[in-house]
């Protein structure tokens, strides 16, 4: 008697653990379905971290190897074609603003959808450079992303970065990766 008691004491706790998983998991697929649904992932980042972190890093491995004298060897290549990936989807991500200040304000400007276009199809001209090993291709392609960083940031960078995010000296130890001869 005493036994079975026991069994269906602990048939009814491991039920009732099912129940409060099945519970847990629910609520949290509905939370995320909800937000896929509202399309509400908001970018958990700043435009200010996303520049230092990622496009300016990115870019100066366009700009260093396009300044390089040397002819440029087959990992050089394949490094400029990743960076170029990179910094073409950093286009679209500027879009969707950030967690800075002015990130969401910026990001409804049309200007600023336009600047991060140029800038995203410099960089596609980069990654084509790459892929053909092209070096006067990747020199354009520098030009014009040079160009296209320096409008969006006369209309409108301010002096000092909002969140004070700057390479030097907080991930300054992280440029330029490779050091060569020639190299900027
Ligand atoms: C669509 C507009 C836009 C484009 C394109 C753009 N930037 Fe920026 N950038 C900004 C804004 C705005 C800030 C300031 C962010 C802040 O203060 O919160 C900034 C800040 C920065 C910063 C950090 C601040 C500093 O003074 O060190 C760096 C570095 C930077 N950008 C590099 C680049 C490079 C390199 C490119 C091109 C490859 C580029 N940016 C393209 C808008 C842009």
């Amino acid at each position: 008697m005493n036994t079975i008691k026991r069994n269906s004491t602990a048939l009814m706790a491991s039920f009732i653990l099912m129940m409060v998983v099945i519970f847990v998991l629910n609520g949290a697929l509905t939370k995320s379905v909800e937000a896929a649904e509202n399309q509400n992932f908001p970018m958990p980042v700043s435009v200010n971290a996303l520049m230092v972190t990622m496009i300016d890093h990115s870019a100066h491995y366009i700009w260093d190897y396009a300044a390089l004298e040397d002819r440029m060897l087959e990992d050089e290549w394949l490094a400029v074609e990743y960076y170029s990936i990179q910094l073409a989807a950093a286009g679209p991500l500027m879009t969707l603003g950030g967690t800075g200040e002015l990130d969401n304000t910026w990001a409804m400007s049309p200007q600023w959808l336009s600047s991060a276009m140029d800038m995203t199809n410099a960089a596609m001209k980069s990654l084509n450079a790459a892929r053909l090993q092209d070096k006067t291709l990747l020199e354009t392609a520098g030009d014009e992303l040079l160009d296209s960083c320096l409008a969006c940031h006369r209309s409108f960078k301010p002096d000092i970065p909002t969140e004070g995010v700057i390479h030097d000296p907080l991930y300054d130890q992280l440029y330029h990766l490779f050091q060569r001869e020639g190299a900027l």
